[in-house]
């Protein structure tokens, strides 16, 4: 019998069909909707292999539903969706996709900084509109970002790649990381500073980091408060990281010029979350990696570690480093 290998969303016919020489392979068919968890759960029972997304709750109910599950690759370099202590307690292979990845995403991520440093999206709105009717001089003006201070919490490899593009802005860079990264301060000048002081001495804030207990809500009310009132909040990391009322009442209050968002709390938001309603936030709907190019090579790094961990070996882009193979049917 093949080993089966379910997917948890739609994937190009052409990612999948090498998958069906050597695997028994289904897909939960729809592009928009996530699995429902009872389905998940009945695949998860059968399956070697998760092919799994971001909005996946991959718990211990997941991971303990069967008894052959080896492997679980995730389409996204972050993998707080997944237990992973259980995993590696189950034997089995966590894999992400980081590195294809870092530049499409620092492309992103300074993308949505110049938007909303440039009131792009309220711009391109005001002519689609049909409200210009003529120049004037203060029209949608916004702020520089050429020569001013970017501050990157979270110093990986998309803050790095996002570090490396304000050098082309001619940016002072500060940064603040778990760890210090001495050759990202030789090369490109970046500082690291605490996280208070980069709060309070940077233009613009740009969360990278990923969640994990010591990250959650670590932009409270008060980290707000410190920023300048010109300051403009980036995060393209993940929602949890910020308490969403106190950045919603920061803004409001104008203790903060503006936030750009690819991340939320709770994903997806309606048309109706608050932080929509002002015209200061600019939100896109967690694309960070979102290129076909790189999401067809993220689909591609799934399917080798799949294969990987289904053959006992240990896959290139494995997370739970602890991972030992059990012996499964
Ligand atoms: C990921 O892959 O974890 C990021 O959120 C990029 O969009």
């Amino acid at each position: 019998m093949k080993p089966y290998v379910f997917i948890t969303r739609k994937l190009p016919d052409e990612v999948v069909k090498p998958l069906l020489q050597n695997y028994e392979v289904s897909m939960w068919e729809q592009e928009d909707i996530p699995v429902p968890k009872d389905l998940l759960l009945s695949e998860a029972k059968k399956a070697d292999a998760l092919l799994t997304m971001l909005s996946d709750s991959i718990d211990e109910k997941v991971l303990t539903a069967g008894k052959k599950l080896k492997v679980v690759a995730n389409l996204a370099v972050g993998f707080d969706n997944i237990d992973l202590k259980v995993a590696s307690r189950e034997g089995v292979a966590v894999c992400n996709t980081p590195d294809v990845l870092t530049d499409t995403t620092a492309d992103l991520t300074f993308g949505l900084l110049m938007a909303t440093a440039r009131r792009l999206m309220e711009a391109a709105e005001f002519v689609k509109d049909g409200k210009w009717k003529s120049w004037s001089p203060l029209l949608l003006a916004g702020h520089d970002i050429h020569h001013k201070t970017i501050g990157i919490v979270g110093m990986g490899k998309i803050g790095e790649t996002v570090a490396k593009r304000a050098t082309g802005f001619e940016m002072n860079i500060l940064y603040h990381n778990r760890t210090r990264k001495p050759a990202v301060e030789q090369e490109l000048g970046a500082v690291y500073v605490s996280l208070d002081e980069l709060v309070e001495k940077t233009d613009f804030i740009v969360c990278l980091t990923p969640l994990t207990s010591e990250t959650k809500n670590m932009f409270t009310r008060e980290m707000f408060k410190k920023m300048k009132q010109s300051a403009i909040f980036i995060n393209a990391g993940r929602g949890p990281v910020v308490d969403e009322q106190a950045l919603f009442d920061a803004l409001v209050a104008g203790e903060i010029a503006g936030a750009g968002l690819d991340v939320f709390e709770k994903e997806p938001i309606g048309a109706d979350h608050p932080l929509l309603q002002l015209p200061n936030v600019v939100a896109l709907p967690h694309i960070g990696s979102s290129s076909v190019e790189t999401r067809m090579e993220m689909m591609k790094l799934c399917l080798s570690n799949i294969q990987a961990g289904i053959e006992g070996n240990e896959p290139k882009t494995l997370v739970n480093k602890d991972w030992k193979p059990l012996v499964k049917a």
